[in-house]
């Protein structure tokens, strides 16, 4: 069921810093930074040989990822993302393991126009699990 690591999403306070330090320390390609307000964040995207690493800062009043950075505030690992090809088997399946999907349980539109669904960090041994549909 499950496929590639599509991303790793990484909150910090400062986007610019986090950008450079891929960059510049790790030699990584790094984009420019966008904004994503209809998302309340700004996204940095680090192109790895196999993944991408997501560089997120919060973005306008009530960022959904204000809160981890007040809990956070040197930042941290925030949700990692797995590619699935039929994203509401791949939460059924999960469901029936136990796991409770975040929101309604329906998929929505993603950063990247795909459809993602959330799976809450306490049935994921602790890492927000984001599926999307490839
Ligand atoms: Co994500």
């Amino acid at each position: 069921m499950i496929g590639r690591l599509n991303h790793v999403a990484i909150v910090t306070g400062n986007l610019e810093a986090a950008a450079a330090l891929y960059r510049d320390a790790l030699g990584a390609a790094v984009s420019l930074p966008q904004a994503l307000p209809e998302h309340g964040v700004r996204v940095v995207f680090v192109e790895l040989p196999n993944t991408k690493v997501e560089l997120m800062e919060p973005l306008g009043e009530g960022s959904p990822i204000a809160g981890f950075l007040a809990k956070n505030p040197a930042g941290g690992l925030h949700h990692v993302c797995y590619e699935v090809g039929d994203i509401r088997a791949a939460a059924a399946q999960l469901q029936a393991s136990g796991a409770r999907v975040l929101g309604d349980g329906e998929p929505r539109i993603g950063a990247h126009g795909k459809p993602v669904l959330f799976i809450h960090p306490k049935d994921m041994g602790g890492v927000l699990t984001e599926l999307e549909e490839v």
